[in-house]
């Protein structure tokens, strides 16, 4: 039996071997994650150094990550890409410029060098705010969460999993599962996908602030909001080429965009299926301060 504290990471794939498993998933520490992004976990937790300057994005899978990834790129950078014309998400999906730790960088037999990378260096990963590397815990880096109306959470789930291959369940089936793994997010800097989605400048403003680079009176008075906001937004970034036939980690980038709305559960899920969700939400949620 191998002890996780010890283990090399030549050793990592007997651990997982001995993790519990369904489809394409394996259990670790009360958390399912795809097997296949297992040893980035594993290792992330290992070897991930934070620094008191990084910005870690933690978001669970299908919440808009994608859409954060360009919110936070372009307020970070925004000064060395005024000229909106020449702006990198113009020519390249927000996962290639905001890399995972945990299903990139770290999910392979190398542990990167990420002590290079420019300050503040921007991160993601779909990890709970109990996984964090214990690096991340001590040090003073930014954690920015975001989270999603469960219901739009799973329908969007189960299109990317039909899309890119990764499930061959019912619809029904993988709203079972999707129930069983429900998690609870910590709050750190808390965003939530409707919010966005209804007053992006306000919480765009909000997320400036929080990253320590508030948009000034004259950001204010150009327009610089209002452009970020727009050059992120679902109808622009959806329909720029790179994100109509490009490939990010041999993933069709096409597939990170679906409907971009709120509210398309209607569409999905039974009454069924909305009383078990809601039942488990009202118990999983009691008593916090969070609203779907
Ligand atoms: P839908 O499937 O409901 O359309 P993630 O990036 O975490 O994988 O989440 C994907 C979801 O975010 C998809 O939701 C996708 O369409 C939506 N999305 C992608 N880019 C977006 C953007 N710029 N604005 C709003 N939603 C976006």
């Amino acid at each position: 039996h191998l002890q996780e504290d010890e283990i090399t990471p030549d050793q990592y794939g007997d651990f997982i071997s001995s993790l519990p498993t369904t489809g394409f998933l394996s259990q670790y520490r009360g958390f399912w994650f795809p097997t296949m992004f297992m040893q980035g976990v594993l290792s992330l937790q290992k070897h991930f150094q934070a620094h008191d300057t990084d910005i870690l994005m933690m978001t669970p899978p299908k919440v808009g990550t994608t859409w954060l990834k360009a919110i936070l790129f372009a307020i970070l950078n925004r000064k060395h890409h005024l000229e909106l014309q020449k702006h990198p998400l113009l020519t390249n999906n927000p996962h290639v410029l905001v890399p995972y730790l945990d299903l990139h960088l770290y999910n392979k037999k190398e542990v990167p060098d990420l002590t290079s990378c420019p300050s503040p260096r921007l991160f993601s990963a779909h990890l709970p705010y109990t996984l964090l590397p214990t690096s991340a815990k001590n040090s003073k880096c930014k954690i920015v969460y975001l989270y999603r109306n469960p219901k739009d959470t799973f329908v969007s789930l189960w299109h990317f999993l039909e899309k890119i291959g990764m499930t061959t369940d019912l619809f029904e089936e993988t709203f079972d599962k999707f129930c069983q793994g429900v998690k609870k997010p910590q709050r750190i800097l808390c965003l939530r996908y409707e919010e966005l989605k209804e007053q992006p400048t306000t919480h765009l403003k909000r997320i400036a602030d929080f990253l320590g680079c508030p948009f000034s009176s004259e950001e204010e008075t150009k327009g610089t909001i209002n452009d970020i906001s727009r050059l992120c937004s679902f109808d622009y970034l959806s329909k720029l080429e790179v994100n109509k036939s490009g490939t990010t980690h041999n993933m069709k980038n096409e597939s990170l965009f679906r409907r971009g709305e709120v509210g398309d559960w209607v569409n999905y899920l039974t009454p069924q299926m909305l009383e078990k969700l809601d039942n488990i939400f009202k118990e999983k949620f009691h008593g916090t301060e969070l609203k779907f």
